[in-house]
Order: C-alpha cells, then structure tokens, then sequence
C-alpha cells in the first residue's frame, strides 16, 4: 500500500514523489542486516509491530499546544513505504539472510522459520574487502579486481543491476558491515582527484567502505554509515556528496550504552553535577564482538564512543565540574551472550559542596534489536532528503548516531532530546509547519509598563 501523504512544503522545496520501489542496499548481511529485513518482513506479515522506528510509529507536535495538532511522522512527509522496499546487500560470505539470520541468533527460530521465503531470497553480493582493514574476518565471496578504482567499477555495476533486475526507481545504502581497523584519513583523502588517484594506484590508505561509498555517490545514492569507520568524515566522500547532490550521513548506530550516555549526560551537565569519572564495560558475544576484540577495530569504537562525553561535557566551559573526568570504554569479546549485550556503567559524580555520589547502570540490552529500526529509519529519511534534493551531511539525523558528522568547524550536537528537536524541526520545515522553539511565553504574556514597555 502506498501511504496518502498531505504535505505542503516551503516555496522553495519541491519533495519529489515516493513512487516506485525503493532499493535497500547494506554493505554486510550480518545481525544488524538481517534483524533489519527480518523485522520489516514481520511487520508486513502482521507478525510483529514496528517498535523502535520513529518513521514508523513517531508523531510531530504541530502549531500551538493549544492546537492539540499533532500528526504520525509517515503522514507528514512523503516516506516510502514498507512494502516498497526491495533488500540486497554484499557479504564476504556467501549465506543468504535466511542463513545469516540463523547464524547471527539474534531472532527466536521459529520467527526466522515464518520469513525463510522472503530472506533465502536475499543472496549476498561479492564484497570488496580487504583483510588488513578487517582483521579477524575471512570468507571467499569476495570481489577480485586488478585495482581499486576496478572494484568500485563493480559495486557500480552491482548497484545498476540490482536496480534494474527489481525494477526499483532509487536505492539508499546503508553500512551495516563490519568496523574497519582506525585509519586517519591521508592526503589520498584531501580531495575527490586524490582519492580517485589512490583508487587507481591501490593506495593502502583506501579502506572497503572508502570504495562503498565512493561508488554508491558516483551513483548518486545517499550513503549512511552506521559503523564507527570515518568513512563520511574523509574530505573527499564530504566533496563527492555535495558534487554528486546526493546525501551522506553517520557516524555508528547510536544503541546501547552511548544512548544511555546521551541521556544521562546532559542531565548532570543542565544541573550542574559535576563528574570524576565514567567507567563503562560491555561483554558481547557475537561476530561484532570477535571483530571488535582486535585492537584496530576497537580503537575506531573507541575513538566515536568517547567522544562523546568531551562534547556533553565541555570541561573548557565547565572546568570545575569536568575537567579530571576518568572516562573509560571496554568491550569483551564473550561468545556465550551471543548478540545480548550487557553494558556496566559506574558514574562517580560530586554535588553541592563536592559531596560525592555514585550512578550504577546495568543494561541487558540486544544490539541488533536497538540496530533495526535505525536502519530502517535512515533508509527512508536518507530517500526523504534525495528527493528533497538535500546534499552532503545531514547533520538532522544525528539522533541516529553515536559520532554525529558536521560540516568542518561545527561541534556535534550529541544530547539526544536537542537531536530529537532539531529533527522534528527538519520535518516541520519540509511541510511548511511553525518551527518550535518550546520559548512558550506566549501562553503567559509579560507585564508592561505604564509606557508600554518590557
Ligand atoms: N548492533 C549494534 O547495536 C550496533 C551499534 C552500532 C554500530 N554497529 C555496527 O554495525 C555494524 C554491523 O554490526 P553487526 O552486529 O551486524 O555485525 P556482524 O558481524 O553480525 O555483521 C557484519 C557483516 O559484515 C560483513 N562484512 C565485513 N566486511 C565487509 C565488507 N567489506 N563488505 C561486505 N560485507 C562485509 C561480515 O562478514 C558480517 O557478515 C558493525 O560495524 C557494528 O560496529 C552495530
């Protein structure tokens, strides 16, 4: 079914239409992937509801609280629908989603038995990987070509086929593989020319995703990375996007610990509590877990996880309150849990008069469950901005992502209620609605004086 959509938008936006099928491409068909497809299958079978997804179930304030106007996210704007979505994806391994699905146990049995039909339809495409950026991950479904600039020649190719074949009228790509050994970016990276340069010289610096999303904006497709890989921060991906006029987003799904982190945080920080230290430990047993035991891959976890507290807690701002935080981020590789994480967080914080105190968190969350619906959700607002014709970072979408990418010189936003306004004001800007400043004076009124003034 295709939603009915009233929107009007500013005179100067035009929304293209939702028409068509939409193509849905995830480099990886791991647990993310999977949990992903998994869960819009369930959904349209009527199996299950789609809990977590903001498209799917949000609703907007509209106009004056005495208005009482609010509407459903998906009937404010244009999005596609969930039966207008057509799955594919590139895997080093060969298993289809059925198989993946199965392996990656995030899913009882029998729900994975009810969707074989529709995921053992998914097969994955070879990959472009390399194992010096992916260190403990090998398969045989991978890509050979005499260098890189070939491979993305291929992904292109991939991504024209796959369009053709489904007869989609637009695709999104969205990174749900692996996380990459923490590579700064080079001077390979300083422009568009540089890294097409490097892409044809096999610079070592070019890492899969670089290649993924290189292709994916030749194609003019939006990109969203939902790894920590600093795939969307390197200058030439930001430049590539804003030529190509096509949207790029990330940084690492925002689940877990780091979204207790961004609601907690700003809490102490607007009350003014100050902070020693933050100790956050995690066990993790599934294949993100192995990956992420070796150092490479944790230190680019390691790196968008912490940053965040840095930027809730501007100790140059605050330093009395900030200044000495002990902020400490582990993750355990533990098989047992499978993709059932558990996260530990001891906050030693300090009140009035530096009176200490302690904050303890146990949370026993599932990755992929928390993963799911921002896949989905990236997906149809990454559509959404195409074909709103918005180009480069969509820093809206923060809300999503653990190390939110600006635009050079801007410092991230991170607490998630601000993320949640600004996004909400982004779609009440596509539909020419009032944008909300929550001021609420208006409802109050403020004396005058005898000259009538304030
Ligand atoms: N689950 C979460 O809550 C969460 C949160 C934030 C970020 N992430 C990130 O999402 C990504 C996926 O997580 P997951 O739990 O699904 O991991 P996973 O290991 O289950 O799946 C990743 C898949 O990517 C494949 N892969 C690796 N390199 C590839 C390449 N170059 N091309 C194509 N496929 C490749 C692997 O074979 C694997 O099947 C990871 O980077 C992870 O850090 C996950």
């Amino acid at each position: 079914m295709k939603r009915e959509s009233s929107h009007s938008v500013p005179d100067n936006l035009t929304i293209g239409a939702s028409d068509g099928k939409l193509a849905v491409l995830t480099p990886g068909i791991g647990a993310v992937a999977t949990t992903f497809y998994a869960g819009v299958f369930a959904v349209l079978r009527g199996l299950a509801k789609p809990i977590g997804s903001y498209t799917q179930m949000g609703q907007v304030r509209l106009g004056k609280r005495t208005e009482n106007r609010s509407k459903k996210v998906f009937e404010l704007v244009p999005l596609a629908s969930l039966d207008q979505l057509v799955f594919g994806g590139w895997d080093v391994f060969p298993d289809n989603a059925y198989e993946a699905a199965k392996h990656a146990r995030v899913l009882d049995g029998q729900l994975v038995e009810q969707l074989k039909e529709p995921l053992s339809a998914i097969e994955p495409m070879p990959a472009v990987f390399d194992r010096n950026f992916v260190r403990r991950l090998d398969g045989p479904n991978v890509k050979k070509g005499p260098n890189k600039m070939d491979l993305a020649q291929q992904l292109r190719r991939d991504i024209q086929d796959f369009i053709r074949r489904n007869g989609c009228s637009r695709a999104v790509m969205v990174w749900c593989a692996s996380t990459e050994v923490y590579t700064p970016a080079t001077a390979v990276h300083d422009s568009i020319k540089t890294f097409e340069d490097g892409l044809k010289n096999n610079d070592p610096a070019i890492s899969p995703s670089q290649i993924y999303a290189y292709a994916a904006l030749c194609e003019r497709i939006p990109f969203a990375n939902g790894s920590p890989n600093i795939t969307v921060e390197m200058p030439c991906i930001q430049q590539l996007a804003h030529e190509m006029h096509t949207p790029i987003c990330g940084s690492d799904f925002k689940t877990g610990q780091t979204l207790m982190k961004t609601v907690i945080a700003p809490g102490l920080r607007n009350r003014l509590l100050g902070v020693a230290g933050w100790y956050s430990t995690n066990i993790l047993g599934n294949r993100d877990g192995e990956v992420l035991d070796d150092p490479g891959s944790f230190k680019s976890k390691e790196v968008s996880k912490r940053g965040v507290l840095n930027d809730i807690f501007s100790a140059d701002k605050y330093p009395d309150l900030y200044k000495d935080i002990h902020h400490v981020v582990r993750i355990n590789y533990y098989p047992p849990r499978g993709d059932n994480k558990e996260g530990w967080d001891n906050i030693d914080i300090f009140g009035w008069l530096g009176y200490p105190m302690q904050i303890k968190i146990n949370f026993l969350c599932r990755d992929s469950i928390l993963a799911a619906p921002i896949v989905l959700d990236l997906a149809l607002f990454m559509d959404l901005c195409k074909r709103a014709k918005m180009r480069g970072i969509q820093e809206w979408l923060s809300f999503y992502f653990k190390a939110p990418v600006t635009n050079p010189g801007l410092a991230p936003e991170h607490d998630l209620s601000v993320q949640l306004l600004k996004l909400e004001n982004t779609l009440r800007f596509f539909t020419n609605e009032e944008l909300i400043n929550h001021l609420g004076l208006t409802y109050y009124g403020i004396d005058e004086g005898p000259d009538g003034s304030r």
